[in-house]
């Protein structure tokens, strides 16, 4: 079994409900887990998964953007210092929904890590279920992968892909896709965090 002094500490990023957030501490505290999220920081302080994470009994603080404008990098230099006191070895992020500066993402690479609501590279950024409908593509689905740079755009590491139906519309389709986000999202850290230098 992991001892909890082996596993890898994660903090995970969100922007609001937090439910991908919920679905990892959970499996991060499960017994022989390979990583346990010890951190969730959210940007917004109303955001609903912060009350969810304390009831979890894991430190959840609100890095507010808003007093920052458009200084993105003061925002994350307030991350990251949150992110190095709590000895964070990976970020998770879950419905973050934030674009991250090169720097950030750079000082993170191959520790950051994304799910995102669609079967990347096809639909990178919003709304993606509506436009895999109008599209009329016969599945739709969810990505976890690296973050870079680039949005959406980093190496694969797990997908899970869900039927579109005909009478699906784009929150119904999300429905679904974010019962196999909370899937594949606890399965795909598991396996990184096993493998992690
Ligand atoms: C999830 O569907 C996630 O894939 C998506 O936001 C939702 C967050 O839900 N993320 C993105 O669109 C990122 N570009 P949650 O807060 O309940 O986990």
């Amino acid at each position: 079994m992991t001892s909890t002094a082996d596993r890898v500490r994660v903090a995970v990023l969100i922007s609001g409900t937090g439910s991908n957030m919920a679905a990892l501490i959970d499996e991060g505290q499960k017994p022989g887990a390979s990583f346990e999220v010890v951190l969730v920081v959210a940007n917004r302080p109303h955001a609903g998964g912060l009350a969810i994470a304390e009831a979890k009994e894991v430190k959840a603080l609100a890095i507010d953007h808003q007093p920052f404008g458009a200084d993105r990098a003061a925002h994350e230099a307030e991350i990251q210092r949150l992110l190095i006191q709590h000895d964070i070895q990976l970020v998770a992020l879950a419905g973050y929904m934030r674009v991250l500066t090169p720097g950030f993402v750079q000082g993170w690479r191959g520790r950051m890590i994304n799910i995102h609501p669609s079967l990347l590279p096809l639909y990178p950024g919003l709304d993606t279920h509506a436009r895999a409908i109008a599209a009329g593509d016969s599945e739709g689905g969810c990505t976890v992968h690296q973050v870079t740079e680039g949005v959406d755009e980093g190496e694969i590491l797990g997908q899970i892909a869900v039927p579109i139906l005909h009478d699906d519309t784009p929150d119904s389709l999300a429905q679904r896709v974010l019962a196999a986000e909370h899937r594949l999202y606890p399965q795909v850290l598991s396996e990184l965090c096993r493998t992690l230098d």
